[in-house]
């Protein structure tokens, strides 16, 4: 883990109100792996740092950072111009694990659930595994754009209102992948791991899963992101953010 201050290199738009920020950081983007993050220092006004995904590695030394603005410190960073420092602690958390045995990756993205997933294909692609990817949206101008994708992924579409792909959720279509992966990861929202922890029929594979949940330090010491799972209370910072969606109690995680 390393804290280091540097300088942002691009801010985009990607999506309303989701932005994707690109800085030069090699001592954390040389050893971050797919479902790691990073706290990030939001200037002056706001003392507690924020969690991020990383999204995304570049040449060993240039990290993506995907994120909604959901809060003060997320709107800070959506300002940020080229140039402006950043000041970054990571890489963080433990992350997705990819068996080399396995061929065939299925991903499931929920809208800003795509920040960790990215990476990760960039990894399994690499490896030259077989990645499909499930990526979901509330509606078409929602969509992570496809052509931010690593190459070589096969993607379906959905979005709730049918303005792009299939209309309706991921979890209507997964059923028809399960029997064709061999390792299963999502990340998106509450609701739809609670629909994928009822669906019976990935009983037998493993589904792992990315949290996102509020953070006070990020390192294990303050315990403000402690969840219930079947194996005692957990710290999604340092025992996450990846777990199997199994050993998680849904009915009390808030996020
Ligand atoms: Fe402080 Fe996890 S955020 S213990």
């Amino acid at each position: 883990m390393k804290q280091i201050s540097t300088a942002i290199i691009s801010n985009t738009e990607l999506m309303p109100g989701v932005h994707l920020v690109c800085a030069k950081a090699p001592g954390i983007a040389a050893t971050a792996r797919p479902g790691q993050f990073v706290m990030m220092n939001c200037g002056q006004e706001l003392t507690l740092r924020r969690p991020l995904s990383i999204h995304q590695v570049a040449n060993s030394n240039q990290l993506y950072l995907l994120f909604n603005i959901v809060g003060k410190g997320t709107l800070w960073l959506s300002h940020c111009q080229k140039g402006d420092s950043l000041d970054l602690l990571g890489p963080l958390g433990n992350s997705f694990s990819i068996e080399p045995a396995s061929k065939k990756m299925l991903l499931l993205a929920g809208g800003i659930g795509i920040a960790p997933l990215t990476f990760l294909a960039q990894q399994a692609i690499g490896q030259g595994k077989s990645v499909t990817l499930l990526l979901g949206a509330s509606t078409a101008n929602q969509l992570y754009p496809q052509q931010a994708l690593p190459g070589g992924i096969q993607t379906i579409v959905t979005t709730e209102d049918g303005s792009a792909g299939k209309k309706g959720m991921l979890t209507d279509i997964l059923p028809d992948f399960i029997d064709w992966a061999d390792q299963i990861y999502a990340c998106g929202p509450l609701a739809m791991y609670q629909t994928i922890a009822t669906q019976k029929q990935h009983m037998e594979k493993p589904i792992q899963i990315s949290l996102e949940v509020r953070m006070g330090c990020g390192l294990g010491a303050c315990y403000g992101c402690s969840i219930k799972t079947r194996h005692g209370m957990k710290q999604v910072c340092r025992d996450g953010p990846v777990f199997n969606l199994e050993e998680i109690i849904w009915q009390e995680v808030k996020i």
